[in-house]
């Protein structure tokens, strides 16, 4: 009986690997043969470990399994069963689970489904497809099917990526280079995690894409260094598209070569910032870089670049596979194909949830987030990482869509979601956004690297109804300094989170008319 037992950091912290072991010493022990597959996470996080078996009727799901409910698992004969198997953690058939169901996987189509590594199941789940159309194609060509897609950078800025790699295939260079940008460093986000353990190829297939579309021979992925899993899986997964030919001098018999690495980030925030991430990557301090120069045409080294996040490469070969038009056909308005929505904080169900783009808050923190964990009302979410603002309750119905939430001054961002209670204190986590700045502040701007400090002063000095008036419009002032006067997107958004609290929870800095 094939089973399958995650290895993605998510289940290897809530005990994957003393389950794996656990049940490999029951089945010696039973005389019974296994074979175990160690998988992708689901994204189901509060059913972690999940351990499913294969029937033909699909995969049956148990969750969350401890060491200590192995016997009692064989002793129900789960692993012959099916879905009647009485032991209570039996979910039933894993499709069939109304979290999963109702997703639009298309990045994350294989994400659990395949072993991370095996090649074989890559390529008998659809993988590699993309890249075997694309060497057919001119490169002007698979730039136009990435712009027709209205794929939109997934980091967080929403840049057109077809219009990036139409920059970088035009530049005139010897050398260009595909850069990864897999620092992910928001509060409230694992898609780029969960892909790279649970699909790497697909990352490795869309950079091969990228380096086919735009002339580029040298790929490099930059991993923040809290992520070794990510990094273990990428270099097997590296060696062994190179050793089947799909990376390397000549990709498949093509005649271009596409060449990747792995690097590792030092954990800094700021280096997820694409020309700190540069700098780093070129051995120097994260700094952030003054822009233009745009990466796309002077970027690592100083030849032309494409940057992109996880999400965006890693959304390519589903594109070069079934058209720009399958794609383009999810989401809405300008908000083209699905986002992978993370789903975490004070939520019953955290965990990944893809979803065409036009999906409300209201449904991903009720009907996959079933409310929040405490029982209490969930009061605020912040959306978009630590440089989101918080959304009320009274926005939970706006559809997540970049245009939508920018003109209720919010941001989609990278799809991270941190749920609040009503026992959040929003002035306290104003606060924080501005301690957060003023840690992770590269220090090259002044409005960011000063006003940070002044502005969590500034909110102690509220709080303590020191002068709370003339404090709340010296806090607007500063927020609209930084705003304007930032380098770069982390003092330049510092303030939406505090700018959001102020307008939407006044009360919690004792004032009515914060706003
Ligand atoms: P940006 O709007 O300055 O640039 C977006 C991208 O488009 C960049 O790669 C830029 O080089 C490129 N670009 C702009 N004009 C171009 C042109 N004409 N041709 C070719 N390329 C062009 O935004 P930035 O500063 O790169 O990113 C800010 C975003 O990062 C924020 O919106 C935030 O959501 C996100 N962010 C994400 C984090 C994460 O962990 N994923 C962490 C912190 C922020
Ligand atoms: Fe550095 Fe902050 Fe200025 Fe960005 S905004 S360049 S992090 S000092």
């Amino acid at each position: 009986t094939r089973i399958y037992v995650p290895i993605d950091s998510s289940a290897l912290s809530l005990g994957a690997e003393r389950v794996a072991q656990a049940l490999q010493r029951e089945a010696g022990q039973r005389g019974a043969t296994i074979e175990m597959v160690r998988n992708g996470s689901r994204g189901m996080f509060w059913l972690e470990p999940l351990v499913e078996v294969e029937t033909p009727a699909g995969r049956v799901a148990f969750g969350p399994v401890r060491p200590q409910d192995v016997a009692a698992l064989f002793d129900a004969g789960f692993l012959t069963q099916g879905t009647d198997c009485q032991h209570p953690l039996c979910l039933g058939l894993t499709e069939e689970l109304p979290y999963l169901k109702k997703q639009e996987r298309l990045t994350f189509a294989r994400v659990g489904i395949t072993d991370p590594l095996s090649l074989d199941d890559y390529t008998t789940h659809g993988g590699y497809r993309g890249l075997r159309n694309a060497i057919a194609m001119a490169g002007a060509d698979i730039v136009r099917a990435v712009t027709d897609s209205g794929l939109r950078g997934r980091g967080g800025a929403a840049f057109p990526t077809g219009i990036k790699w139409n920059t970088v295939l035009n530049a005139q260079a010897a050398q260009k280079y595909i850069v990864c940008n897999a620092d992910e460093g928001d509060s409230g986000t694992f898609s780029d995690r969960m892909l790279m353990e649970g699909d790497p190829y697909c990352l490795i297939e869309g950079m091969t894409i990228a380096g086919l579309a735009v002339g580029a021979t040298q790929g490099y992925i930059y991993v923040r260094s809290e992520y070794p899993h990510s990094v273990k899986a990428l270099r097997a997964a590296i060696e062994r598209a190179r050793a089947a030919g799909y990376l390397g001098v000549d990709v498949l018999g093509s005649g271009h070569a596409f060449e990747l690495e792995v690097r590792m980030g030092a954990g800094a925030y700021i280096c997820g910032e694409e020309t700190s991430l540069l700098e780093s990557l070129e051995g120097k301090r994260g700094i952030v870089r003054f822009k233009p120069p745009l990466p796309a045409l002077q970027g690592l080294f100083g030849k032309p670049t494409v940057i992109n996040n996880v999400m965006t490469f890693a959304s390519v070969p589903i594109i070069l596979d079934k058209g720009a038009a399958f794609y383009q056909n999810y989401g809405m308005g300008r908000s083209r194909g699905t986002l992978p929505f993370q789903l975490t904080g004070n939520l019953k169900h955290g965990g990944l949830v893809e979803k065409a783009f036009g999906v409300t808050l209201r449904e991903l923190l009720y009907d996959y987030g079933g409310g929040s964990a405490s029982g209490r009302p969930i009061r605020a979410v912040q959306v978009g990482g630590p440089l989101g603002a918080y959304v009320p309750e009274s926005q939970f119905d706006v559809p997540l869509d970049y245009e939508a939430y920018a003109a209720i001054q919010a941001m989609v961002g990278h799809g991270g979601l941190v749920a609040f209670d009503d026992t959040v204190d929003m002035a306290h986590m104003a606060r924080y956004a501005m301690e957060f700045c003023a840690a992770e502040s590269c220090g090259k701007c002044t409005p960011c690297r000063i006003g940070s400090t002044r502005g969590v002063e500034v909110i102690d000095r509220i709080v303590a109804n020191e002068d709370r008036e003339n404090n709340v419009v010296l806090l607007r002032s500063l927020c609209d300094t930084m705003l304007a006067g930032s380098l770069c997107a982390l003092g330049g958004m510092a303030p939406f989170p505090v700018l959001s609290a102020l307008n939407h929870f006044a009360e919690d800095f004792g004032t009515e008319r914060a706003a």
